[in-house]
């Protein structure tokens, strides 16, 4: 067997080192073209608009996340607005209400095809957290007893 550990992080660090000389000498085109037509579809987000606007949010979303993540942990300083939770629950996709269970969830589309590799999900969820009121019934058997005959003889 090779040496996965190793293998990965040397791999990363240079896919890392490769796109962020690549980000510094030539600022955005290889970003733009990444996020232009060849990539896989990406399923678009909740509501009406991102957090800040889709130009933006493609080339800084890392920036944001950081800068969120070392407020919140370094300073203790809690804004919602770049929220790493806020990104799950509009862009959680409508298939796997997930946005990295598979290639094709929105966080994973652009990283796959870019080779980033992101291991933000070893703690942090990726899902929304469940809601009863939609999402969260699975039409399974998993649903309560309780919710599942709404019609029959509740009359009251
Ligand atoms: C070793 C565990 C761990 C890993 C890996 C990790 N985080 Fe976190 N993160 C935390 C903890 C703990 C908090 C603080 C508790 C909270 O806010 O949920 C936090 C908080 C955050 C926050 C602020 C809270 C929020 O929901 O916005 C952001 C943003 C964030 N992390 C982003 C990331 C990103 C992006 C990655 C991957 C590059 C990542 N984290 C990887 C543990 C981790
Ligand atoms: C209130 C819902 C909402 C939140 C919260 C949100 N987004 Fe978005 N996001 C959207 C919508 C809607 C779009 C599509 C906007 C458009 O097409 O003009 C979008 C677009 C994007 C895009 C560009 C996608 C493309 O088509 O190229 C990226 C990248 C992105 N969001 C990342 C994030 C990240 C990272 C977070 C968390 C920091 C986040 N979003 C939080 C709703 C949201
Ligand atoms: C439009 C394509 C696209 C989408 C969608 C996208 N990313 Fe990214 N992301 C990238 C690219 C490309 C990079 C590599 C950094 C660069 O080129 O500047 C990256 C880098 C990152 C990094 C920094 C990785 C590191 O180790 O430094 C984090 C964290 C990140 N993305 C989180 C997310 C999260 C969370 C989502 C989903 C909410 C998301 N991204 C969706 C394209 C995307």
């Amino acid at each position: 067997m090779a040496r996965p550990d190793n293998w990965l992080s040397m791999g990363r660090w240079l896919r890392l080192a490769a796109l962020f000389g690549a980000a510094a000498v030539l600022a955005v085109p290889s970003f733009e073209a990444a996020a232009g037509a060849d990539l896989p579809k990406l399923e678009r987000g909740k509501g009406e608009r991102c957090v800040e606007d889709t130009a933006t949010m493609r080339r800084h979303h890392m920036d944001f996340l950081k800068h969120q993540r070392d407020d919140t942990l370094r300073r203790g300083i809690r804004t919602t607005k770049h929220s790493l939770k806020g990104c799950v629950e509009c862009h959680a996709s409508e298939k796997t209400g997930s946005v990295a269970s598979t290639k094709d969830d929105f966080c994973m589309a652009c990283h796959t095809y870019a080779a980033v590799k992101v291991d933000c999900w070893a703690c942090h969820a990726t899902k929304p957290p469940a809601k009863p009121a939609q999402a969260a019934l699975p039409a399974g058997p998993a649903a309560s007893p309780m919710m599942s005959a709404p019609s029959a003889g509740a009359a009251k």
